[in-house]
């Protein structure tokens, strides 16, 4: 399984590639508007930092104001991919990009029929959103299921990258499921490192090195 970023914050996408486990970044509006740097800027360089997909946002509603900003955003750097909500719009661009050669993560994912939709249209990446749907009482990690036995009966070769990830149980369930991608929260994915027994470990140790008087190595 890939792990992606989920921010647009530098410091954090830093930090996480310095650990080796970072293979692309997600951001969308509300984690670009938690920055204090203009959007062309934070996508060049987390282009700098990150070998990997980049996910941007388009913000237009209509297609083809989605296809322009989704043509600038490709003029930033190779691996940028144009994130388009799943609208009807939203589709349309999808299909002309794909076409372009420009790829897409298709955003917004509620339902499998939404992730078949993208994947028919030519979408190189569905984003479904599973912590919203925890949030209404509704198992997010279905509806992962759903699409992935949906892409597997067509062979579509979209990949899922399973979105708004709330904590280490996500991420858990992402790799028993088999999923391509899971796409993190920096705080998320510092939790993945820590268990109270390595930390109660690591104090035993050091208690019990310091009896030891010859320490050369
Ligand atoms: O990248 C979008 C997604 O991960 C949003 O997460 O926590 O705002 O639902 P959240």
């Amino acid at each position: 399984m890939k792990f992606f970023l989920d921010t647009a914050n530098i410091e954090y996408i830093r930090e996480a590639a310095s650990l080796g486990l970072i293979e692309g970044v997600t951001t969308n509006p509300s984690l670009i508007s938690k920055e204090d740097k203009p959007f062309k800027d934070i996508i060049q360089e987390i282009c700098k930092i990150v070998n990997g997909p980049i996910s941007a946002e388009v913000t237009a509603s209509d297609s083809k104001g989605m296809i322009e900003e989704a043509l600038k955003l490709s003029e930033i750097h190779e691996n940028v991919v144009i994130k388009v909500p799943i609208t009807k719009d939203g589709l349309k661009a999808v299909k002309e990009l794909s076409t372009k050669g420009v790829k897409t993560n298709v955003t917004l994912i509620f339902s499998a029929t939404q992730a078949l939709l993208a994947a028919k249209a030519g979408a190189s990446y569905v984003s479904p959103f599973v912590g919203r749907l925890d949030d209404i009482s509704t198992e997010g990690m279905n509806l992962v299921a759903e699409i992935q036995q949906i892409y597997r009966n067509y062979l579509f070769e979209t990949e899922v990258i399973i979105a708004s990830i709330r904590n280490p149980v996500h991420v858990l369930q992402s790799a028993l499921m088999g999923a391509d991608i899971a796409t993190v929260p920096y705080d998320v994915l510092m939790k993945l490192i820590d268990h109270p027994l390595t930390n109660i470990g690591i104090e035993n140790f050091l208690r019990d090195w310091k009896k030891v008087e010859n320490k050369e190595i």
